[in-house]
């Protein structure tokens, strides 16, 4: 089994009295899909946001490539190979296409941010043929595609994902993950899934917990978890 690529070991956070993670361990190995499933305020959202740094960490560490990446600040973090896809996408919907493209890759020479952007329109069709216009103008999947094509403009090691599929028709949810687990076929991406949607994360996830009120209250292999019907009953609602 080689290194992890990112752990993250005892993390606690919260907002004034509200604690809304306590004491989570997750480790991730390089090129595999790891699911982070709970309900609506289980903490899956500031899992993500404290591991990037956007929230402080109250207790614990995250680790990247065995290296404490704690209190890095997140565009250090971003540098360094870790992209995050917020909630929502986080897409400006002023700007065009193209413009929110490049914003993902603020730090990089010209060359490389052409090289990225070109890859970028391979991956997402819909988003190349519409670079000019704005972002305000997209479908909901369209959107979803072009905060992914921003994170990817960073050639990121590790892709932290913040429920991709929330309001999207099944069909639209079903393309982004098909599109996820394809670039990380093709790229030994690491993806770190955040989702509601368990079914369908689970489907293309290797590894999975659930959290609940802030801890983990499950783990294992994707397989494991759709197996046990005392989980899937009591945290994934099928
Ligand atoms: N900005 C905030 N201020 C106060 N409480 C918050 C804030 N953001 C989230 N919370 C609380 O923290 C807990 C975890 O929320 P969150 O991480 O958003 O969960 P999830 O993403 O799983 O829905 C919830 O109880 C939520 O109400
Ligand atoms: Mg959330």
């Amino acid at each position: 089994m080689p290194e992890p690529i990112l752990q993250v070991r005892g993390l606690s956070a919260g907002y004034g009295a509200v604690r809304a993670l306590h004491g989570v361990d997750l480790t991730v190995h390089p090129g595999t899909v790891h699911a982070v499933l709970g309900a609506n305020g289980a903490g899956k959202t500031t899992l993500l946001r404290t591991v990037t740094g956007l929230e402080r960490a109250r207790a614990g560490s995250v680790l990247l490539r065995g290296e404490d990446v704690t209190r890095l600040p997140t565009e250090r973090l971003a540098r360094r190979g870790v992209a995050h896809v917020p909630e929502g996408g986080g897409v400006i919907a002023e700007l065009t296409v193209e413009e929110n493209l490049r914003l993902g890759a603020l730090w990089r020479g010209r060359a490389d941010r052409a090289a990225a952007l070109r890859e970028v329109c391979e991956l997402f069709p819909p988003l190349a043929e519409r670079l000019s216009r704005a972002a305000a103008t997209l479908s909901g999947g369209e959107r979803q595609m072009l905060a992914i094509g921003r994170a990817l403009m960073g050639r990121p090691d590790v892709l932290l994902l913040d429920e991709p599929s929330l309001g999207l028709a099944p069909r639209v949810t079903a393309r982004i993950l098909a599109l996820l687990r394809d670039l990380r076929a093709r790229t030994g991406l690491t993806v770190v899934l955040v989702e509601q949607n368990a079914r369908g994360a689970l489907s293309i996830a290797d590894h999975a917990f659930v959290l609940a009120q802030g801890a983990v209250a499950a783990e294992g292999s994707a397989a494991e978890l759709l197996a046990d019907d005392r989980v899937r009953h009591a945290y994934l609602g099928f």
